[in-house]
Protein backbone atom coordinates (compact mmCIF):
# COMPACT_ATOMS: atom_id res chain seq x y z
CA UNK A 1 0.00 0.00 0.00
CA UNK A 2 1.09 3.66 -0.87
CA UNK A 3 -0.60 6.69 -0.01
CA UNK A 4 -1.93 9.47 -2.65
CA UNK A 5 -3.61 12.50 -2.67
CA UNK A 6 -4.53 13.14 -6.21
CA UNK A 7 -5.21 11.44 -9.53
CA UNK A 8 -1.57 11.38 -11.12
CA UNK A 9 -0.13 10.12 -8.57
CA UNK A 10 -2.61 7.60 -7.99
CA UNK A 11 -2.22 6.14 -11.16
CA UNK A 12 1.63 5.67 -10.89
CA UNK A 13 1.26 3.66 -8.02
CA UNK A 14 -2.29 1.84 -9.73
CA UNK A 15 -0.29 1.28 -12.92
CA UNK A 16 3.15 0.34 -10.46
CA UNK A 17 1.16 -2.25 -9.13
CA UNK A 18 0.08 -1.67 -5.63
CA UNK A 19 -2.74 -3.70 -4.21
CA UNK A 20 -4.50 -0.83 -2.10
CA UNK A 21 -3.79 3.21 -1.84
CA UNK A 22 -4.24 4.95 0.84
CA UNK A 23 -5.88 8.68 1.28
CA UNK A 24 -3.94 9.54 4.17
CA UNK A 25 -4.35 11.95 6.54
CA UNK A 26 -0.42 12.39 6.47
CA UNK A 27 -1.96 14.91 3.68
CA UNK A 28 -2.04 17.80 6.72
CA UNK A 29 1.69 17.01 6.33
CA UNK A 30 2.96 16.38 2.71
CA UNK A 31 0.28 18.58 1.05
CA UNK A 32 -1.01 21.36 3.42
CA UNK A 33 2.15 21.61 5.39
CA UNK A 34 1.12 21.05 8.99
CA UNK A 35 3.18 19.75 11.48
CA UNK A 36 0.87 16.82 12.34
CA UNK A 37 -2.40 15.48 10.60
CA UNK A 38 -4.73 17.51 13.45
CA UNK A 39 -6.36 20.06 11.74
CA UNK A 40 -7.06 17.69 8.27
CA UNK A 41 -10.76 17.97 7.86
CA UNK A 42 -13.33 15.51 6.78
CA UNK A 43 -14.36 17.79 3.43
CA UNK A 44 -10.84 17.88 2.44
CA UNK A 45 -10.00 14.12 3.07
CA UNK A 46 -13.42 13.53 0.81
CA UNK A 47 -12.13 15.79 -1.82
CA UNK A 48 -8.71 14.40 -2.28
CA UNK A 49 -10.27 10.61 -1.92
CA UNK A 50 -12.50 11.49 -5.01
CA UNK A 51 -9.23 13.08 -7.06
CA UNK A 52 -7.24 9.39 -5.97
CA UNK A 53 -10.08 7.51 -7.15
CA UNK A 54 -10.78 8.99 -10.50
CA UNK A 55 -6.79 7.94 -11.41
CA UNK A 56 -7.28 4.65 -9.83
CA UNK A 57 -8.88 1.27 -11.93
CA UNK A 58 -7.76 -1.33 -10.04
CA UNK A 59 -6.55 -1.27 -6.54
CA UNK A 60 -8.57 -0.46 -3.69
CA UNK A 61 -8.93 3.18 -2.43
CA UNK A 62 -8.51 3.77 1.32
CA UNK A 63 -10.37 7.12 2.89
CA UNK A 64 -8.42 7.84 5.60
CA UNK A 65 -10.78 9.47 8.75
CA UNK A 66 -9.30 12.42 10.12
CA UNK A 67 -9.14 13.60 13.73
CA UNK A 68 -12.88 14.17 14.98
CA UNK A 69 -14.56 12.53 12.25
CA UNK A 70 -14.91 9.56 13.96
CA UNK A 71 -14.28 9.86 17.33
CA UNK A 72 -17.55 11.21 19.13
CA UNK A 73 -19.74 8.29 18.23
CA UNK A 74 -20.79 5.11 16.36
CA UNK A 75 -23.54 7.25 14.78
CA UNK A 76 -20.68 9.86 13.64
CA UNK A 77 -18.18 7.79 12.13
CA UNK A 78 -20.80 5.59 10.54
CA UNK A 79 -22.14 8.74 8.68
CA UNK A 80 -18.40 9.93 7.99
CA UNK A 81 -17.36 6.40 6.46
CA UNK A 82 -20.64 6.78 4.25
CA UNK A 83 -19.61 9.52 2.93
CA UNK A 84 -15.93 9.03 2.47
CA UNK A 85 -17.86 6.16 -0.10
CA UNK A 86 -20.47 8.01 -1.45
CA UNK A 87 -18.93 11.23 -2.05
CA UNK A 88 -15.37 10.42 -2.06
CA UNK A 89 -15.87 7.26 -3.88
CA UNK A 90 -13.52 4.92 -1.30
CA UNK A 91 -13.67 1.12 -1.27
CA UNK A 92 -12.91 1.02 2.46
CA UNK A 93 -12.15 3.56 5.34
CA UNK A 94 -9.52 3.67 7.72
CA UNK A 95 -9.73 5.08 11.51
CA UNK A 96 -7.04 4.74 14.43
CA UNK A 97 -7.81 3.24 17.66
CA UNK A 98 -8.18 1.14 20.46
CA UNK A 99 -10.77 -1.50 21.93
CA UNK A 100 -13.19 1.67 22.47
CA UNK A 101 -13.35 1.51 18.89
CA UNK A 102 -14.27 -2.20 18.53
CA UNK A 103 -18.47 -1.82 18.63
CA UNK A 104 -18.07 0.96 16.39
CA UNK A 105 -15.95 -1.10 13.79
CA UNK A 106 -18.12 -3.96 14.12
CA UNK A 107 -21.38 -1.12 13.28
CA UNK A 108 -19.82 0.47 10.30
CA UNK A 109 -18.65 -3.34 8.52
CA UNK A 110 -22.35 -4.50 9.68
CA UNK A 111 -23.60 -1.27 7.30
CA UNK A 112 -21.08 -3.17 4.31
CA UNK A 113 -18.36 -0.63 4.97
CA UNK A 114 -15.33 -2.27 5.16
CA UNK A 115 -12.79 -1.32 7.98
CA UNK A 116 -9.12 -0.95 8.10
CA UNK A 117 -7.86 -0.64 11.51
CA UNK A 118 -4.95 1.59 12.51
CA UNK A 119 -3.28 0.35 16.24
CA UNK A 120 0.13 1.47 17.71
CA UNK A 121 1.68 4.73 17.00
CA UNK A 122 -1.23 7.10 16.22
CA UNK A 123 -0.51 10.23 14.58
CA UNK A 124 -3.83 11.73 15.58
CA UNK A 125 -3.08 10.69 19.38
CA UNK A 126 0.51 12.58 19.46
CA UNK A 127 -0.13 14.65 22.20
CA UNK A 128 -1.08 12.14 24.43
CA UNK A 129 1.18 9.91 23.20
CA UNK A 130 4.20 12.63 24.53
CA UNK A 131 5.18 12.51 21.08
CA UNK A 132 6.23 9.73 17.94
CA UNK A 133 7.10 7.20 20.18
CA UNK A 134 7.37 3.32 19.27
CA UNK A 135 4.94 1.36 21.10
CA UNK A 136 4.89 -2.25 21.85
CA UNK A 137 8.48 -2.21 23.64
CA UNK A 138 7.66 -4.07 26.67
CA UNK A 139 5.43 -6.92 27.26
CA UNK A 140 2.68 -5.20 29.09
CA UNK A 141 2.29 -2.96 26.04
CA UNK A 142 2.67 -5.74 23.36
CA UNK A 143 -0.08 -7.56 25.42
CA UNK A 144 -2.02 -4.70 25.17
CA UNK A 145 -1.76 -3.86 21.08
CA UNK A 146 -2.45 -7.75 20.38
CA UNK A 147 -5.73 -7.46 22.42
CA UNK A 148 -6.56 -4.63 20.77
CA UNK A 149 -5.42 -6.23 16.91
CA UNK A 150 -7.52 -9.64 18.53
CA UNK A 151 -10.90 -7.14 19.17
CA UNK A 152 -10.47 -5.29 15.61
CA UNK A 153 -10.24 -8.61 14.07
CA UNK A 154 -13.04 -9.85 15.98
CA UNK A 155 -15.42 -6.64 15.10
CA UNK A 156 -15.24 -7.14 11.50
CA UNK A 157 -12.30 -4.91 10.61
CA UNK A 158 -9.83 -6.30 7.07
CA UNK A 159 -7.07 -5.38 7.69
CA UNK A 160 -4.95 -3.21 10.34
CA UNK A 161 -1.85 -0.79 9.85
CA UNK A 162 0.85 -1.64 12.52
CA UNK A 163 2.59 2.15 12.85
CA UNK A 164 5.81 2.42 15.18
CA UNK A 165 5.62 -0.78 16.74
CA UNK A 166 8.43 -2.87 18.22
CA UNK A 167 9.53 -5.51 15.55
CA UNK A 168 9.13 -8.41 17.87
CA UNK A 169 5.66 -7.11 18.75
CA UNK A 170 4.50 -6.67 15.29
CA UNK A 171 5.76 -10.24 14.64
CA UNK A 172 3.22 -11.24 17.17
CA UNK A 173 0.63 -9.54 16.54
CA UNK A 174 0.99 -10.51 12.70
CA UNK A 175 1.32 -14.09 13.92
CA UNK A 176 -2.29 -13.73 16.15
CA UNK A 177 -4.69 -12.55 13.52
CA UNK A 178 -5.85 -14.27 10.75
CA UNK A 179 -6.26 -10.74 8.83
CA UNK A 180 -3.47 -8.94 6.90
CA UNK A 181 -1.49 -6.31 8.81
CA UNK A 182 0.45 -3.83 6.95
CA UNK A 183 3.71 -2.10 8.36
CA UNK A 184 5.20 1.23 8.77
CA UNK A 185 8.33 1.30 10.95
CA UNK A 186 7.07 -1.74 12.44
CA UNK A 187 9.84 -4.06 11.34
CA UNK A 188 9.60 -7.00 8.12
CA UNK A 189 7.06 -9.45 9.84
CA UNK A 190 4.01 -7.68 8.75
CA UNK A 191 1.77 -8.83 6.16
CA UNK A 192 2.18 -5.87 3.95
CA UNK A 193 3.92 -2.50 4.13
CA UNK A 194 3.00 0.98 3.40
CA UNK A 195 5.15 4.46 3.27
CA UNK A 196 3.76 7.52 2.22
CA UNK A 197 4.28 8.19 -1.33
CA UNK A 198 6.17 11.34 -1.14
CA UNK A 199 8.41 9.92 1.73
CA UNK A 200 9.06 7.02 -0.56
CA UNK A 201 10.07 9.27 -3.77
CA UNK A 202 12.59 10.73 -1.21
CA UNK A 203 10.69 14.54 -1.73
CA UNK A 204 11.43 15.58 1.24
CA UNK A 205 15.35 16.16 2.27
CA UNK A 206 14.67 16.48 5.43
CA UNK A 207 12.99 14.15 6.55
CA UNK A 208 14.89 11.01 7.38
CA UNK A 209 13.27 8.68 9.85
CA UNK A 210 15.17 5.46 10.38
CA UNK A 211 12.37 3.30 9.39
CA UNK A 212 12.39 4.86 6.15
CA UNK A 213 14.10 4.05 2.94
CA UNK A 214 13.50 6.47 -0.16
CA UNK A 215 13.27 4.64 -3.36
CA UNK A 216 14.52 7.63 -5.55
CA UNK A 217 16.33 10.83 -5.12
CA UNK A 218 12.54 12.71 -6.09
CA UNK A 219 13.66 16.12 -4.55
CA UNK A 220 17.37 16.23 -6.69
CA UNK A 221 15.21 14.79 -9.57
CA UNK A 222 12.54 17.53 -9.44
CA UNK A 223 14.33 20.65 -8.39
CA UNK A 224 16.91 19.98 -11.50
CA UNK A 225 14.21 19.54 -13.78
CA UNK A 226 12.93 22.87 -12.41
CA UNK A 227 16.21 24.49 -12.30
CA UNK A 228 16.27 23.44 -15.93
CA UNK A 229 13.05 25.04 -16.64
CA UNK A 230 13.80 28.06 -15.56
CA UNK A 231 17.25 28.48 -16.96
CA UNK A 232 16.17 27.72 -20.28
CA UNK A 233 13.37 30.15 -20.36
CA UNK A 234 15.76 32.87 -18.95
CA UNK A 235 18.03 31.95 -21.86
CA UNK A 236 15.57 32.17 -24.91
CA UNK A 237 16.33 28.07 -25.29
CA UNK A 238 12.53 27.56 -24.37
CA UNK A 239 10.11 27.31 -25.99
CA UNK A 240 11.62 26.90 -29.92
CA UNK A 241 9.06 27.11 -32.82
CA UNK A 242 9.03 23.17 -31.84
CA UNK A 243 6.99 23.87 -28.71
CA UNK A 244 4.03 26.32 -30.68
CA UNK A 245 1.53 26.39 -33.32
CA UNK A 246 2.12 28.15 -36.47
CA UNK A 247 -1.05 30.32 -37.99
CA UNK A 248 -2.81 28.02 -40.94
CA UNK A 249 -3.41 31.40 -43.80
O1 LIG B 1 -1.93 9.04 7.11
C1 LIG B 1 -1.21 8.14 6.66
O2 LIG B 1 -0.55 8.30 5.62
C2 LIG B 1 -1.17 6.88 7.39
C3 LIG B 1 -0.16 5.87 6.97
C4 LIG B 1 1.21 6.33 7.21
C5 LIG B 1 -0.43 4.56 7.56
O3 LIG B 1 -1.93 6.70 8.28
Amino acid sequence: MVTAYDATFARLADEAGVDMILVGDSLGMVIQGHKNPLPVTLDEVIYHTRCVSRGTRRALVVADLPFMSYQVSPSQAMLASGRAMKEGRAGAVKFEGGLEMADTVRLIVAAGIPVMAHIGLKPQSIHMMGGHKIQGRTKKEAEGLLAEAVAFEQAGAFSIVLEGIAIETAREITEGVSIPTIGIGSGPYCTCQVLVNYDLLGLNPDFNPSFLKKFADGHGLVSEAIKRFTQEVREGRFPTEEHGFHRKD
